[in-house]
């Protein structure tokens, strides 16, 4: 299989959707899916009612009618739920999912990887972030048995995923070891899956698909390439001026004046060094562009991968009117995007675009009563008890500092959660009229922007992405 030049990012939540995936791959680079939170999109997709029939369709494709049945019994509702009802929830991740939460884990994984390789031989990928390691064992298997070709994973360091990506290649049971705040060393934590429980019998073998890991800096390659147990089959090596979250800067944490970490000498990415370790790798973070393109192939790179160029194309998950919004902000020279070190639970600096009638704005977000109702960024800690027990900054004050947290740790922490799932317009219905506002994240270099609408219009396509960074490919230089 020929490596891809390009690889679309995995943009959560839902930003990164099965058609852009899909028109990406059709064009022959790597397309790929968020996978992040896609069981509760799914749930509530369904419950507005499915109109053309895609998911249904992709439902039927499951390898076990009886689970994908189940799924639909729970959450369809034929026409959709009136406007302003509120989305019946997806079950929260815990330390041992029940049934239910598994079936639909799996086919919601399964649902958008199967929908972004129909109508083209390309090859699909799926993004998750390590971060979230309750969700990643059904996740990873719902999207291989939709025949996924990569599985990409940043936002942590995805050195067991090799070897459950084999386990679940041959259907054998995994336990995915799980970071308990407060556990004792040596103590272990896991999350099990097996495979034949969910879909009944046994399969035969699933294809491998290759393993990407996301990570930030070279000695992180030499690291997970050291051992064949944790070595990935690529890498892709992301700066901090990319969409999403970011690693943090090394050293002490030194914020500019405008709060913004600053990333000096120590955070460059020594490429040199990546190469050395004789896997193929990509460049993400601000390589929208076909000079970065060939300047990262000079330095031994395969490609590079691009996210908020794709953030908004015609094909992303981004609300059309956000989208449009967004782009004549950026265009305009009147979109800022703040790298804000405190506004992720997950405590990985995070970009957001500063668009009004948005949750950027304090006013906006303050308005919004705390809750943790999806609840994927928890971090999972030891109560007294001995039982694990889940907190996060962004749930309300009290509960947080109940369950041990500190006040400081809420301060300035946004729900993600419930703000990118606004940006898809899947946001949660609240009492009254009220909708969870957006919040949006891009990257910091948006001159492609400019340059996009400029060649393209407003409503440029993915395509249009694609022949503006393989412009010198394509001339044929
Ligand atoms: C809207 C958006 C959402 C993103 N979400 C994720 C994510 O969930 N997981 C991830 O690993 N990377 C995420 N990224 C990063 C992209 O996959 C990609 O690496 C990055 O956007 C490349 O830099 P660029 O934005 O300068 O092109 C996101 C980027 C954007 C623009």
């Amino acid at each position: 299989m020929e490596l891809p030049i390009i690889i679309q990012g995995g943009m959560g939540v839902g930003v990164s959707s099965w058609r852009l995936a899909a028109a990406v791959a059709a064009a022959g680079q790597l397309g790929v899916v968020s996978g992040v939170a896609l069981d509760a999109s799914l749930a509530r997709r369904l419950q507005l009612g499915d109109e053309d029939g895609t998911l249904r369709q992709a439902l039927s494709a499951f390898p076990a009618p009886e689970v994908a049945q189940r799924v639909l019994d729970r959450y369809y509702v034929p026409g959709g739920i009136p406007a302003g009802k509120p989305f019946r929830p997806a079950p929260l991740l815990s330390m041992r999912p029940r049934r239910h939460a598994n079936e639909l884990a799996v086919v919601a994984n399964f649902v958008e990887v199967y929908l972004a390789k129909q109508g083209h031989s390309g090859v699909v990928g799926i993004n998750y972030l390590e971060k979230i390691q309750l969700a990643t064992p059904a996740a990873v298997y719902g999207a291989m048995l939709a025949g996924v070709d990569y599985v990409l994973m940043g936002a942590g360091l995805p050195s067991e995923i090799p070897s459950l990506i084999d386990a679940l290649t041959h259907h054998r049971p995994v336990q995915l070891p799980v970071a308990v705040e407060g556990s004792a060393a040596g103590e272990a934590h896991t999350v099990a899956l097996n495979p034949p429980d969910l879909t009944g019998e046994l399969l035969p073998p699933l294809p491998r698909p290759r393993f990407l890991a996301i990570v930030s800096a070279a000695s992180l390659v030499s690291y997970l390439a050291r051992s064949p147990r944790t070595c990935p089959d690529g890498f892709v090596l992301e700066g901090p001026t990319a969409g999403g979250h970011s690693a943090r800067p090394r050293g002490k944490m030194v914020l500019d004046d405008n709060g913004e970490p600053v990333y000096g000498d120590r955070d460059r990415i020594d490429l040199a060094k990546v190469a050395a370790a004789g896997l193929p790798f990509w460049v993400a973070g601000g390589q929208a562009d076909p000079q970065r393109v060939a300047a990262v192939q000079a330095a031994g790179a395969t490609g590079v991968q691009v996210g908020t160029a794709f953030a908004l194309c015609r094909e992303s998950g981004i609300s059309p009117q956000l989208r449009r919004q967004l782009l004549q902000r950026a265009t305009d020279g009147q979109l800022a995007i703040q790298n804000d070190p405190v506004a992720s639970p997950t405590g990985f600096p995070f970009k957001i675009a500063q668009l009004e009638g948005t949750a950027a704005e304090d006013g906006i977000y303050q308005a919004r009563a705390r809750r943790c109702d999806l609840g994927y960024l928890r971090t999972p800690y030891l109560r007294p008890t001995g039982r694990v027990g889940f907190r996060c900054p962004a749930e309300p004050i009290d509960d947080y500092i109940r369950k041990g947290g500190a006040a400081e740790d809420t301060m300035g922490s946004r729900c993600l959660c419930n703000g990118l799932m606004g940006t898809i317009g899947l946001g949660q219905r609240r009492a009254g009229d009220d909708t969870e506002p957006p919040i949006i994240t891009i990257g910091q270099d948006i001159g492609v922007l400019t340059e996009l609408h400029r060649r393209f219009g407003e409503d440029y396509a993915a395509t249009d992405v694609l022949h503006h960074l393989l412009a010198a490919a394509h001339s044929g230089s």
